[in-house]
């Protein structure tokens, strides 16, 4: 998490989020696990991922000229075996299956074919009042069934805010939540988040359309480093023993408890479970782009500066590249299979990139968003434009509107007619500036349900 406008990074690799244990052991212990995999892999050595510095070793490229050095996309719409893609029957049958595979066994990981059950407790129920609106939070513990490995516990925070005087189930738009401590912003002068934010909350402003909004906490569901892989949900299913090449890494574990967080709200009269929306930021905009990607229940969904490893694509130099997530400060976000791309092979090789990606959110509405080139450069708000604009023949061939451009918008300017949307801020690294345009778009697909009258 990067506070305030700034195009630079300090250093090669992500650096620790908030919420991250980044003690020494910590260190250690991710260093190790990280070498396990370069060994299953038989990976000698890595390329130096990028530095937001200029004058860092191996500066991130800003320069649109160098930007596109693989030119050779992946076709959504063509086959393994050439075969062109007609009808929504072959897309459904034939090509999802296909690429799912590819970001299932390259990318992000599998998920176990029978994770463990979870059970959802309310351990609160709250009445109060946000800003003028009577509000019933529910505070949530979703304790997972460790039989398996009683060494591992793992417990997902989520809270569940509604309307109290909904006339009918809401739909609610759930955030992965940053686990920020009490007084966390009075550092920076303030309470409000982004610091120096005014007017409405996000969770004020979905509260004002009637709806209610949820938080889920990721980091109760997997940790943020790879010391973690052998704790958390994943390291739960392998027994405590360092992953498989192909296992799942963070991003799917996060994804995996916003699915176990839905399956909770279908059984919370409060909320309709058939309009749930999902919104992350940054690191938690790539697990929301995967979430809505491999959980079809999720009916919208708002993917902010997810950048490398999310929406932006693989191929495209600009910012940060695939090098940063292979080098330990980040691999654990992905399959142990992914590092054989800052390695041996390269971006090209990949077998799918991210704008098959966003059409496999098809055909349900999906916004995209990033900040401006002065403070959001890292996470290249044009590469993920143009994988928005690449996914768009996948929603076209399922009878929905894609951006209706391939051109890049002027900042500031919403691409929001069709079924994909597109948004470039003009702040820094922020998901706020964004939400009320969001919003707009979510309100075409998402309704409070009405009650018959009595
Ligand atoms: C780093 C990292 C990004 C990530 C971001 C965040 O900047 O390089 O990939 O999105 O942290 O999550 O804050």
């Amino acid at each position: 998490m990067i506070f305030g406008a700034t195009s630079v990074k300090a250093a090669t690799n992500t650096p620790p989020a908030v919420g991250t244990n980044s003690g020494n052991g910590t260190i250690a212990a991710t260093e190790k696990d990280h070498q396990n995999m370069l060994e299953q892999l038989g990976i000698k050595s890595l390329r130096r991922g990028r530095d937001g510095h200029a004058n860092g070793k191996n500066p991130a490229n800003y320069d649109e000229a160098k930007a596109n050095p693989f030119p050779d996309f992946p076709d959504p719409l063509t086959l393994n075996d050439g075969t062109r893609v007609t009808t929504p029957e072959m897309w459904w049958q034939k090509r999802r299956p296909e690429i799912l595979e590819g970001f299932d066994r390259e990318i992000y990981g599998r998920v176990p074919a029978r994770p463990p059950k979870v059970n959802w407790k309310i351990t609160a129920t709250i009445h109060t009042n946000s800003g003028d609106i009577a509000v019933i939070t529910k505070k949530l513990l979703g304790l997972v069934d460790n039989s398996a490995d009683t060494n591992i516990t793992v417990n997902m925070d989520l809270t569940l805010t509604t309307p109290a005087n909904a006339t009918g189930p809401v739909p609610v738009i759930m955030q992965f939540g940053f686990n920020f401590p009490p007084g966390f912003f009075a550092r920076f002068g303030t309470n409000n988040f982004p610091p120096g934010s005014t007017g409405p909350t996000w969770q004020q402003q979905v509260l004002a359309k009637g709806w209610g909004w949820a938080v889920i906490y990721p980091y109760t569901v997997q940790a943020d480093n790879g010391a973690g892989l052998t704790g958390g949900i994943i390291g739960l299913c392998n027994h405590g023993a360092p992953r498989q090449p192909d296992d799942w890494g963070a991003l799917r574990a996060w994804a995996w408890g916003a699915s176990r967080a839905l399956d909770y709200f279908e059984t919370d009269t409060a909320v309709d479970a058939r309009q749930v929306g999902i919104e992350g930021h940054s690191r938690f905009g790539k697990a929301t782009l995967v979430t809505m990607a491999y959980d079809p229940r999720f009916a919208i969904a708002y993917v902010s500066s997810s950048g490398e490893g999310g929406a932006k694509l693989h191929r495209r130099d600009w910012g940060e590249v695939v090098e940063n997530l292979t080098g330990s400060g980040e691999y654990h976000w992905m399959a142990g299979n992914f590092i054989k791309y800052g390695g041996p092979l390269n971006w090209k090789d990949l077998p799918v990139d991210s704008h098959e990606l966003i059409a496999l959110c098809a055909p349900r509405p999906v916004f995209i968003s990033a900040g401006s080139t002065n403070g959001d450069a890292w996470v290249d708000a044009k590469g993920s434009f143009l994988a928005a604009a690449a996914a768009g023949p996948v929603f076209t061939l399922l009878g929905k509107k894609d951006l209706g451009t391939t051109n890049f918008p002027p900042i500031g300017t919403a691409l929001m007619d069709g079924d994909l949307a597109f948004r470039q801020h003009s702040g820094g690294h922020t998901d706020a500036p964004n939400w009320p345009t969001f919003l707009k778009f979510a309100d075409r697909y998402l309704r409070t349900a009405e009650l018959p009258p009595k």
